[in-house]
């Protein structure tokens, strides 16, 4: 996507056609920073420090990390301990391990010195494919979005669309999972208005979704987070689309905390509530999102505090508890499948359950081999 007219992936391979180039997220949307990655211990301090962030990505720059690490020793060993490193930066989103494992097992594959040119085309190609995925999902999302416009009485009036955190490009390699369907909307010329969500703590909606649609020209309102159940009451919301860090293979998902109850509020007052996901984040190896996906939790200090602008333009830190009171921060929520009214992939649009995702993935049948 485009950033004042300038083509930007959130990670790239530098000029110099080794180190890593990415989009220091913890600086918007205040202002626009980019850093070099040149090692393993970058990446992961990148991943670990939310530099990067949102499940696609994580895992791009994590497929990265083992690239760096290869130039430096490609020999079993190390690459076995950066991947230990990099898989324990974050536990929710399996694209991570998807993207590790994928690597790691095209670097085992062959010797140790094929490894560095083996590492890279790897990563390449997982990126573009993230792009690409991104981008169909996308395709399929703007049919939902068409038929939520063609519902409306007025026919200038916009398709009103709450999102919560960041699913945009940011969050993927290109295009993003839950924003791809609203840039395509936007660019077909769909008047097009999205909630939202500022999604405390880290605020991903209010600082980077809003940035996103901002740069894209995608009008949008950020909400308090608890705005969106009133918004639907009164008939302000059309459709609700989210990501997700972890999909099960019945269809559970798990997304940035707070996405629960904004499903919750959708099925109470008939709104269709989408999840938008890529291949790589369905873990088939769980059935029940809530007993066996692993969630996040956080330094209590991102609840306790709060980063902002000042008027006079600097950046400030501020408490917003009182001393001594103690804070807990969850930073997923799984949402069963049966508040998901469809699941929105790169093969099409599925019912949130086993079977609507075997429709799309039929390799995944019992006895069939997985194809890539
Ligand atoms: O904690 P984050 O910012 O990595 O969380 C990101 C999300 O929850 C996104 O909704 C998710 O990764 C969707 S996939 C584009």
């Amino acid at each position: 996507m485009k950033v004042d007219g300038v083509r930007y992936r959130s990670v790239w391979v530098a000029d110099d056609g080794w180190s890593i180039g990415i989009i220091d997220q913890t600086k918007l949307p205040h202002s626009f920073a980019t850093l070099k990655l040149t090692t393993v211990a970058d990446a992961t301090r990148a991943i670990v420090t939310m530099q990067v962030r949102g499940a696609p990505l994580i895992g791009a720059v994590a497929a990265y990390g083992l690239c760096l690490q290869a130039r430096t020793d490609a020999s079993d060993e190390a690459l076995k301990t950066a991947y230990s490193t990099l898989f324990a930066t974050r536990p929710t989103a399996v694209n991570l391990k998807w993207a590790l494992d994928s690597v790691m097992a095209a670097l085992l594959a062959v010797g140790v010195q094929a490894r560095v040119a083996t590492a890279y085309a790897k990563a390449a190609a997982l990126a573009d494919d993230d792009a690409e995925t991104c981008r169909s999902i996308g395709e399929h999302g703007l049919d939902l979005v068409r038929a939520a416009a063609a519902k409306r009485a007025d026919i200038a009036a916009p398709v009103n669309i709450l999102t919560h955190c960041n699913a945009g490009w940011l969050a993927t390699v290109d295009w993003g999972t839950a924003l791809a369907p609203i840039y395509l909307a936007h660019d077909a010329g769909l008047p097009i208005h999205v909630w939202v969500d500022e999604t405390r703590p880290r605020n991903q909606g209010a600082s980077l979704t809003a940035w996103e649609l901002g740069k894209h020209g995608v009008r949008h309102t950020v909400i308090a987070d608890n705005a969106g159940g009133h918004l639907m009451q009164h008939g302000l919301v059309d459709l609700c689309i989210v990501g997700t860090d972890r999909t099960t293979a019945r269809g559970d998902v798990c997304n940035k905390i707070g996405t629960y109850l904004k499903a919750l509020a959708a099925r109470d007052n008939g709104i269709p509530f989408y999840v938008a996901l890529p291949h790589s984040t369905i873990d088939w190896t769980i059935e029940d999102g809530l007993a066996d996906i692993p969630i996040e939790q956080r330094t209590a200090t991102e609840v306790t505090e709060i980063t902002g602008r000042t008027a006079t333009g600097q950046l400030a830190t501020v408490t917003i508890t009182p001393p001594g009171s103690p804070a807990a921060n969850y930073a997923f929520d799984v949402t069963p499948a049966r508040y998901v009214t469809a699941l929105i992939t790169e093969r099409g649009v599925c019912a949130a359950s086993r079977e609507g995702l075997l429709t799309l993935y039929p390799e995944r049948r019992a006895g069939v081999r997985r194809a890539g």
